[in-house]
């Protein structure tokens, strides 16, 4: 990328520290989802993989990237309510087979997929290696095909590929891979894109984990092959890419919350070793900036003025001497360390890996607290269900309670997409969790199920889960919804912190 939208690029380190290398894992509560737990399915085509990966809300539906599909569904109870046909043309589909893929690889499957106005959709699919984008309106009749241009760059040629894309502004931000042997990783707004085939830009291979916007810049996070780093002994670490965005306005992903005394803007994020292990960190926005301002990676020169990586106007042509030093130094000398010093989850056997997480953010406790609540997705069909105990309380510390491990797939299926979605038509918030071939909606917390808790106070607190606390009244372990608010210490007991409460017989 030339001008403005130059790539930097920065390590961030999620550090074991000085705790041994080992998990914490290990849940208070195991979930097999029955069909007593309120649980609502799609299976969409139940003789071939529909490789489903994105998921988008649009007010009261859902709608589904799937194997050339777009599926509308109720967020209710995921029934299918109308469904949008993009199948490859015949002459796109044989030459993919011509060059080798197979039958399954020659679908279109749908990437991208986002609202750019009431009734009006972008949507890019794989098609049968030969990527297109189009957009849609959606009318009484039917959906409208109003535009086709290449999507090259801005969605992956096949099903098994990561990509990440964001759309902000009216522009599309994507991190994928740009050709049919999946050896040019970028990242990508029309028209530019990151330099192809350069080793200061991207180490093979690349895994684009996640996408961001937040105030003038779009964050890439990713995962890469080998990554200069002689001494981070029990880190694992990711990348971090930025670039300008035309307006600074939107922000998504990024959750502001209270931590002990500090307010600040975080993302959690998944991390993965390259043999074994995968963690979750958090990294503060202000810290991810601070480092893109500081030094530039093997930069001996004066760095120019204007600063490269720092958003001009369009109208501004950047100077050659920027444009230069940029090509030479895209990456930052400084790397960010996560947010609480350690990593909140750690999962160190070869069994599995966290593939996904969705964030709850900052659910408020009786006695006023708040906490994150992470829903962790994992490569053997798990969700677990974790939050750190001390964030309330003090942001340098790290408490991992693993209050639930719920098996929403059977243990060999990867969780591609994690959300958690809320709405007026819904009684409470609800967790979408998807696989390739499978969607359920299920419940946030299982506070009332009878095997966890007993029906004790002692059980209920106990759990230290955020969504749960002990009505004294009711005798009974219960979830805030509109009608039950939490009313003070009085009424409700919980303590995420010890999971003790002095009114609550052991
Ligand atoms: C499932 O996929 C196959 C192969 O693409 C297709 O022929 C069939 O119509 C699909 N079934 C449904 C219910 O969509
Ligand atoms: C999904 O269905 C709802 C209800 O029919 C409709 O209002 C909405 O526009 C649909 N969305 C898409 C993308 O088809
Ligand atoms: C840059 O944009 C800002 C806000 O749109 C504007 O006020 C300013 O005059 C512009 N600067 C230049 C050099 O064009
Ligand atoms: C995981 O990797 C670490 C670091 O390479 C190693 O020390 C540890 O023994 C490995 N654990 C397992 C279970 O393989
Ligand atoms: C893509 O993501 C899945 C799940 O997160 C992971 O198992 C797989 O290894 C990734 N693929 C590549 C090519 O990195
Ligand atoms: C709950 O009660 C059952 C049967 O009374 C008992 O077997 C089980 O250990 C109890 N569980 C807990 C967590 O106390």
């Amino acid at each position: 990328m030339t001008g403005r939208d130059s790539v930097l690029w920065l390590l961030a380190m999620c550090s074991l520290g000085t705790a041994a290398w080992r998990g914490n894992t290990q849940p208070k509560l195991i979930t097999l989802l029955g069909s007593d737990n309120n649980v609502h399915r799609f299976t969409g085509n139940d003789t071939h993989p529909d490789h489903f990966r994105l998921i988008v809300q649009d007010e009261q539906n859902l709608l589904v990237g799937g194997r050339n599909l777009v599926h509308n569904l109720t967020l209710a109870d995921l029934t299918e309510i109308q469904k949008l046909a993009w199948v490859s043309p015949d002459n796109d589909r044989t030459m993919c087979s011509m060059k080798g893929r197979d039958f399954e690889q020659c679908q279109n499957y749908i990437r991208v997929l986002t609202k750019i106005s009431t009734g009006r959709f972008l949507i890019c699919g794989t098609n049968a290696y030969k990527p297109v984008c189009r957009e849609y309106a959606s009318q009484p009749s039917g959906y409208l095909m109003e535009r086709e241009w290449s999507g090259r760059g801005s969605c992956p040629y096949g099903p098994n590929v990561n990509s990440t894309a964001v759309f902000v502004d009216g522009e599309l931000y994507s991190g994928t891979y740009a050709d049919f042997a999946g050896f040019d990783p970028l990242i990508f707004r029309e028209p530019l894109r990151t330099a192809q085939f350069d080793s200061n830009t991207f180490n093979h291979p690349i895994d684009f984990v996640n996408s961001f916007a937040h105030g003038d810049y779009v964050y890439f996070f990713f995962r890469e092959g080998a990554v200069e780093c002689t001494n981070c002994g029990n880190t694992i670490y990711s990348r971090v890419a930025r670039v300008c965005k035309s307006d600074k306005e939107s922000t998504s992903n990024v959750i502001e919350g209270r931590y002990g005394a500090e307010s600040a803007e975080i993302v959690y994020a998944v991390f993965n070793a390259l043999n074994n292990g995968s963690a979750v960190c958090a990294f503060r926005l202000q810290d991810i900036s601070k480092a893109f301002d500081g030094p530039f990676a093997g930069a001996t020169e004066k760095v120019p003025d204007p600063r490269p990586g720092k958003c001009v106007n369009d109208s501004r042509a950047m100077p050659s001497v920027t444009r230069n030093f940029i090509q030479k130094h895209p990456r930052m000398e400084q790397s960010v360390d996560s947010f609480f010093g350690r990593p909140i989850v750690t999962q160190v056997t070869s069994n599995y890996r966290f593939t996904q997480i969705a964030v709850d953010p900052q659910v408020k406790t009786p006695g006023g607290k708040a906490y994150d609540v992470l829903f962790i997705g994992t490569d053997n069909g798990k969700v677990i269900k974790a939050v750190n105990a001390e964030s309330a309380d003090n942001p340098k510390k790290v408490n991992t309670v693993v209050i639930e491990e719920i098996q929403v797939f059977p243990p060999a299926v990867a969780i591609t997409s994690l959300k958690i979605v809320r709405h007026e038509s819904l009684t409470k918030p609800r967790l979408i969790v998807v696989s390739n071939s499978e969607i359920q909606s299920i419940k946030l917390h299982r506070c009332d199920s009878n095997i966890l808790v007993n029906n004790s106070c002692s059980g209920c607190v106990g759990l230290q889960d955020p969504h749960c606390a002990w009505d004294k009244q009711a005798q009974k372990c219960v979830t805030k919804n509109s009608a039950t608010r939490w009313n003070g210490e009085n009424s409700f007991y919980q303590s995420i912190a010890t999971g003790l409460h002095g009114s609550c017989p052991i």
